[in-house]
């Protein structure tokens, strides 16, 4: 394995909730930040993404902790008649620090072009927080060969120019290893960092070493380890394993060492 530069950058472990929680959930985040308060520090931020209508209570919660909170989706205006949206500064306003914009499922099941993703990662940065801006190939182009073009359209598409590697994460997120236990390989998650690495330092010059790149698909703590200290992957964009805190905490032991 190449030892790149990535130790420069503060790796992110994100955990999304996706349509998972309810008030009860409160208990499993203060769990969390018991394991994180009583483990040896971690040398990563973490961040929670839970559901909107978790966001201003899981923030009261974790003030003053090693855990921030983050949302999964927004609108790209500021505000106006778009019933059943939230805007950035919405987000902004309720505590958020980070907003993922175009994952896949926002890409599937709510038809999002990397157009929308681009003006959402836009509205994100505009209200003071970081976008984490999710690519990633469908198992049919895997198989057709397709992944490094897919890869490359939607990181030109649905980035610009306004963004830096202070206010933008990229998360790449292979479909098929999504919520189905299938993790792609160290090899194949290293080909398309060290891909998007390269792209990031040929749109952002030097500021492209600075852009953190999340892998996501399937972490586990048994599988965190070896993902996390592959090329150029700076954290972890992590579903159904964060929604348990010892499942989250044990990922997070990556970074304790
Ligand atoms: P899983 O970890 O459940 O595979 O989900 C990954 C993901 O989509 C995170 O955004």
């Amino acid at each position: 394995m190449s030892q790149d530069s990535n130790k420069k950058r503060t790796p992110l472990a994100a955990g999304n909730w996706k349509m998972n929680g309810l008030k009860e959930s409160i208990a499993e985040i203060a769990a969390l930040d018991g394991l994180i308060e009583n483990n040896l520090p971690a040398s990563c931020e973490i961040l929670i993404c839970p559901p909107f209508t978790l966001i201003m209570s899981f923030q009261h919660i974790l003030r003053d902790t090693k855990i921030t909170v983050g949302a999964q989706d927004c609108h790209w205006q500021e505000g106006g008649a778009h019933t059943g949206d939230i805007s950035a500064i919405m987000l902004a306003d309720a505590g958020c620090e980070y907003v993922i914009v175009g994952h896949s499922e926002r890409r599937s099941d709510h038809h999002e072009d990397n157009g929308t993703v681009m003006k959402k990662a836009e509205a994100v940065i505009n209200a003071g927080m970081k976008a984490i801006i999710c690519v990633g190939e469908s198992e049919k182009e895997r198989e057709a060969g397709a992944t490094l073009r897919i890869i490359e359209n939607q990181l030109k598409n649905s980035t610009s120019k306004a963004m830096s590697s202070e206010n933008t994460v990229i998360a790449y997120e292979p479909v098929w290893a999504i919520g189905t236990g299938k993790t792609a390989s160290v090899k194949d998650v290293e080909e398309v960092h060290n891909f998007i690495r390269m792209l990031l330092n040929e749109r952002f010059g030097e500021d492209g070493e600075g852009f953190r790149i999340l892998y996501g698909g399937s972490v586990k703590p048994a599988n965190a380890e070896s993902l996390m200290s592959a090329s150029n992957v700076d954290g972890a964009l992590v579903g159904g394993a964060s929604l348990k805190a010892d499942d989250f905490n044990g990922i997070i032991d990556a970074y304790r060492k």
